[in-house]
């Protein structure tokens, strides 16, 4: 909230009639709205359609980019996938679970945000998106998946919410594949050591996550390509070119 704002509400305070105190709510909300947009809610950043892959022009390209790279990455599979039921957790407004639709019979997307929920089913009626309150517990059976994906999900959360959220994966795949698309370059942004309401980006290196994932075997990877990372890193480590790692797991 700004300043000038709380200024305002305080002085209208004085005055007490009815229509005043509706005026007052009124612009709280407002100005709470605002404030939550900018910086997010105690406990958690919000993310919006903008803030998911770049804006604008550099969405487009990311998103090209990151649809030949996921399907590539699943049609080079040794001995192929055969897939009925495969889901994303934390979908945003669907732009990756689209590429999946066109490895499985039902794709279904998961994600915490009502406007981004919205947005992806006018956007991609052909999955099936639900709202959920965590990632960390979906309303779906023990091995109701045959593969379960992130995208740049879990290198926004702490470690204590990346361990419980692959531990939801684990249990709704039961047998079958998980894969990771996150940041593996070893560059943190953002307020790590904060309580969750900051934007955090964590790179974890491969060996944390074939830790995390024991006893899933690491199958494959692939490097997912700068595009404006490698401008976003440039002050913090140099020699850092990629934006992230495509990691296939599976259990037998
Ligand atoms: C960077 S976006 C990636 C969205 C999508 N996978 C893509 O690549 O377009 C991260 C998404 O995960 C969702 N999410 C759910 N739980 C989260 C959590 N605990 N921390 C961070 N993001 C979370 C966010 O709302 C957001 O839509």
């Amino acid at each position: 909230m700004m300043r000038d704002d709380q200024g305002l509400i305080d002085a209208i305070e004085q005055l007490s009639s009815e229509p005043l105190q509706l005026l007052i709510k009124a612009i709280r909300l407002k100005v709470t709205r605002r404030a939550r947009r900018s910086v997010g809610v105690p406990g958690r950043f919000i993310f919006h359609s903008d803030t998911l892959a770049g804006k604008g022009p550099e969405s487009i390209i990311r998103t090209y980019v990151d649809h030949n790279g996921l399907r590539k990455f699943l049609s080079e599979v040794p001995g192929g996938l055969k897939l009925q039921r495969v889901s994303e957790l934390g979908c945003g407004y669907g732009r990756m679970s689209l590429v999946l639709t066109e490895f499985a019979d039902e794709t279904w997307g998961f994600e915490r945000e009502t406007h981004l929920v919205q947005m992806a089913q006018r956007l991609v009626p052909e999955v099936r998106f639900r709202n959920v309150g965590s990632l960390a517990s979906l309303p779906e059976g023990d091995g109701s998946f045959d593969l379960a994906m992130t995208f740049t999900v879990l290198m926004h959360m702490t470690d204590t919410d990346v361990k419980s959220t692959l531990a939801e994966m684990k249990r709704i795949v039961g047998q079958g594949h998980i894969l990771l698309m996150e940041k593996t370059e070893p560059v943190d942004l953002g307020n790590s050591e904060g309580n969750g309401s900051d934007w955090i980006s964590i790179g974890r290196q491969i060996p944390t996550w074939e830790e995390w994932m024991h006893p899933w075997r690491l199958l494959k990877t692939q490097v997912r390509p700068s595009v404006f990372e490698r401008e976003a890193y440039a002050n913090i480590h140099k020699e850092v070119n990629d934006a992230g790692t495509y990691m296939l797991f599976r259990n037998d």
